[in-house]
């Protein structure tokens, strides 16, 4: 073991940064606008069961086998099974993490783009925000530095401090926005497309589509949770706070959502306007406020900072992937995979009106058109749910649900009947659940 390893001062402190790296624009830029172009509430239905019966089981899956081998994702794998070819799936998870985050960053340096404009009282016309190359690329850049100032600190002295603060205030702020978003007037009808499922729009589309934002929402499939179980103490409860992380996780997904439906049903936009949904929304919310400048710039701060909690966990696995095997310093692997992040993220930056190529180019039976969206797709959805797959069955048959679960129940007091449970889900359900939505992508 390295020193440049680091342990969670306290189980709390692991819960806040857990749920950093799941709270983000996950929650509140991509579940709405997936949800919009889904058809409202049967997607938020499947969504949850998909949360229920595959996320929650591959989290702790993910949780067990970090806090057992205290190794980075391709380590852990190495650490039970050497020189397997299993070892791919840890690289396939290293590798996921830059993919994300190369786009995950352009979309995080809009945040705070929109922040300043809130500040400063002028708004921006999203159209032309985000055709314009300058800004793109200079926003990107910007959120990733901050991302890497923040990651060269450590596990304790960065990820956990900031995380602490922060999010509480999030939450806070989000439940006055949705007060506001629900009494505009004809608020009640997005409030029915958001809560009333109407089962007919369920389609093969909504299915991989709520799959995929389960994992990606959670953090999952790629190892992150994974890495920072690894950072978890064996006397801590990782069953209860992989709970807790999951219901966190969807209270907020589920009030960005109470929060964005009713203001774009008052103000007659359309659900399914793509990933500029959000940032097109809300400044008309904040208008319908007083102070709403104020209420918009802090709104846009604490994006920012979810976002940044996030993108740190997803640098977090790489990083502890070089530190971990290769022996490179933790400055060294920030600073490499940082830059490196940010020219695979170019071509994303770009993608959204500042080059007709990459803007335009299209993946026709997916219905995906930009390269952002594409990565989003191949990155964000698949490959996590691929990962996540390979995880399950890893954990489940091969290092053995048995060993998980003992794992698991250490400092995990009553768990009995849930964990035999678990051991069901995660051997038979997710595996065959998640490989068959998968197959059918190919059919
Ligand atoms: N879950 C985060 C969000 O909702 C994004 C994220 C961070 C992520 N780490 C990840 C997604 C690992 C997939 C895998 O914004």
């Amino acid at each position: 073991m390295t020193t440049d390893r680091g342990q969670w001062s306290s189980k709390l402190g692991f819960i806040f940064a857990a749920a950093g790296s799941a709270i983000g624009l996950g929650n509140i830029w991509r579940f709405p606008y997936i949800a919009g172009e889904n058809g409202g509430a049967a997607f938020v239905f499947t969504y949850l069961v998909c949360v229920i019966a595959i996320g929650l089981p591959v989290m702790l899956a993910e949780l067990a086998l970090g806090r057992a081998t205290q190794r980075n994702p391709v380590g852990a794998i190495e650490a039970v099974r050497p020189g397997s070819v299993w070892k791919f799936v840890g690289i396939l998870g290293v590798l996921t993490g830059v993919a994300i985050l190369s786009y995950y960053a352009v979309i995080a340096g809009w945040t705070i783009g929109y922040m300043i404009s809130s500040a400063l009282g002028k708004p921006i016309d999203f159209g032309a925000f985000v055709s314009n190359p300058v800004a793109m690329i200079f926003y990107q850049a910007l959120f990733l530095l901050l991302t890497i100032a923040v990651v060269s600190g450590g596990v304790e002295g960065g990820i956990e401090r900031w995380a602490k603060i922060l999010m509480p205030m999030l939450l806070i702020l989000l439940v006055i926005l949705i007060i506001r978003s629900l009494t505009l007037d004809g608020a009640m009808r997005g409030l029915e497309f958001y809560l009333k499922p109407d089962f007919s729009k369920l389609n093969y589309n909504v299915i991989i589509s709520a799959l995929g934002q389960a994992f990606f929402s959670l953090s999952l499939g790629m190892g992150t949770m994974m890495t920072y179980g690894s950072y978890l103490k064996k006397e801590d409860n990782a069953v209860s706070s992989g709970f807790q992380v999951a219901i966190f996780d969807t209270l907020i997904a589920f009030m960005a959502g109470l929060l964005i439906f009713p203001a774009l049903f008052a103000v007659g936009k359309d659900p399914a306007a793509g990933p500029g949904l959000v940032f097109q929304i809300l400044p008309d919310i904040f208008k319908a406020l007083p102070l709403g400048n104020l209420f918009g710039a802090l709104f846009f701060l604490l994006l920012a900072v979810a976002a940044l909690t996030s993108t740190i966990s997803l640098l977090e696995v790489p990083v502890a992937y070089f530190v971990d095997e290769k022996r490179w310093t933790r400055k060294k692997a920030v600073w490499t995979v940082g830059i490196a992040t940010f020219v695979v993220g170019i071509p994303s930056a770009l993608s959204l009106g500042a080059s007709p190529f990459f803007s335009g180019i299209q993946i026709g039976f997916l219905n995906k058109t930009g390269f952002l969206d594409i990565m989003d797709f191949i990155w964000g959805n698949f490959s996590l749910a691929f990962g996540a797959l390979l995880l399950s069955i890893f954990v489940g048959w091969i290092w053995g649900a048995d060993r998980a679960l003992a794992e698991l129940r250490q400092g995990a007091g009553d768990f009995s009947w849930q964990g035999e449970g678990w051991k069901w889900l995660i051997k038979i359900v997710c595996p065959v659940v998640i490989f068959v939505i998968l197959l059918n992508l190919f059919i």
